[in-house]
């Protein structure tokens, strides 16, 4: 069988502080904490969860823009795996084509100071795509033309374009590299809401066409429903639920999930009003100190053996065939 396009295993990130005046300490942010998937070709996993529970470090130490602490990640494009970790310059090149990013907030992420030609045309010149400056025009038309943009946009500043069309331009210069994989994180989260289905159809299209992966961050479960194969829960930088999207939503097992997923709206009005509502109560916890145990035990409604949850982190464990959980309650 061929191997997944992305194996992610044992992945760590932390953030390091100072603290104290006299004597300094370092603590560290566990903002990534031991983390392991595979994505397949041409599929989607959707990332969710709290803000806060470090689903953008995740994307972006996946897309090498943060170095991680430990862990591998591991990409095959071709046949021939890629530890991204400390890649020779032929495989570096060959990760910048196959993992692209597009961010959570394209007014930050987009070079205010150039055009559009710049900001979608640099990717094709860095990783020499194109040669010359007419077909490196063309090629950004094309682009921008595949995203639902105009070729007269090609002059125009990020500040000129609204929510939606910025990040369509995001998108326009992640696929510039015709990747393998994009991260996107949370790309509907800037627009309203009838823009936010354009451009997930448009995603959903090109995924279709480009035949890519995708790697889709929200802490939206109904837009990560309409988008993903699988999903992934991510709470205090581990993930305490994973597998296929249907089984999770129709069946969710750990606790945080069911609270998360009860409060989506449903469109049976019947089922709707006798759907059981689980409030979290308490905020996620601080990364810095994370509760021991199992992470989610201070706001967890169904602790098994009380000792146990709070002293023992459980492991992510199938349950059932593509249906893994990180829970006591399905580990005894
Ligand atoms: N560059 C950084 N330096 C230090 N700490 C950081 C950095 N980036 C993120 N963090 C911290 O790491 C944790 C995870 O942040 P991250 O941005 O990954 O969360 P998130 O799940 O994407 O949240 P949101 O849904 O709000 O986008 C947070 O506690 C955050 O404060
Ligand atoms: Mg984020």
């Amino acid at each position: 069988m061929a191997k997944p396009l992305l194996e992610v295993k044992n992945l760590k990130k932390f953030f390091t502080f100072q603290r104290g005046l006299v004597k300094r300490k370092t603590f560290y942010l566990r903002a990534v904490d031991d983390v392991t998937f595979d994505l397949e070709r041409e599929k989607t996993l959707g990332v969710v969860g709290e803000s806060g529970c470090g689903k953008t470090t995740l994307g972006k130490t996946i897309v090498g823009l943060y170095p991680p602490d430990s862990g591998s990640i591991t990409l095959n494009p071709n046949g021939n795996p890629i530890n991204t970790l400390n890649p020779n310059d032929e495989e570096l090149k060959i990760i910048r084509k196959t993992v692209q990013m597009v961010f959570q907030d394209p007014q930050s992420s987009l070079n205010p100071r150039w055009p559009v030609r710049n900001i979608v045309g640099e990717p094709l010149e860095i990783l020499k795509l194109v040669s010359g400056r007419k077909e490196k025009e063309s090629k950004v038309i094309e682009l921008l033309e595949t995203v639902g943009l105009k070729p007269e946009h090609i002059n125009r500043y990020p500040h000129e374009f609204s929510g939606g069309q910025r990040q369509r331009i995001g998108i326009a210069r992640a696929l510039a590299s015709q990747p393998d994989l994009m991260v996107l994180d949370e790309p509907t989260s800037a627009v309203d809401v009838s823009v936010q289905a354009q451009v997930l159809n448009l995603l959903k299209d090109l995924q279709k066409e480009k035949k890519m992966a995708y790697l889709f961050i929200s802490h939206d479960l109904g837009v990560v429903h309409h988008m993903a194969d699988e999903i992934a829960v991510q709470y205090l930088g581990q993930i305490v639920e994973y597998g296929d999207s249907e089984k999770v939503f129709n069946n969710p097992m750990h606790p945080y999930t069911k609270a998360l997923l009860s409060a989506l709206p449903v469109a049976d009005p019947e089922f709707e009003a006798h759907k059981k509502r689980i409030i979290l109560t308490g905020t996620l916890p601080n990364a810095i100190s994370p509760p021991p145990g199992c992470r989610f035990h201070t706001r967890c409604k169904e602790l098994v053996d009380e000792k146990k949850c709070k002293s023992e982190c459980p492991a992510l464990k199938e349950v059932e065939k593509n249906h893994k959980v990180a829970c006591w309650i399905y580990d005894r």
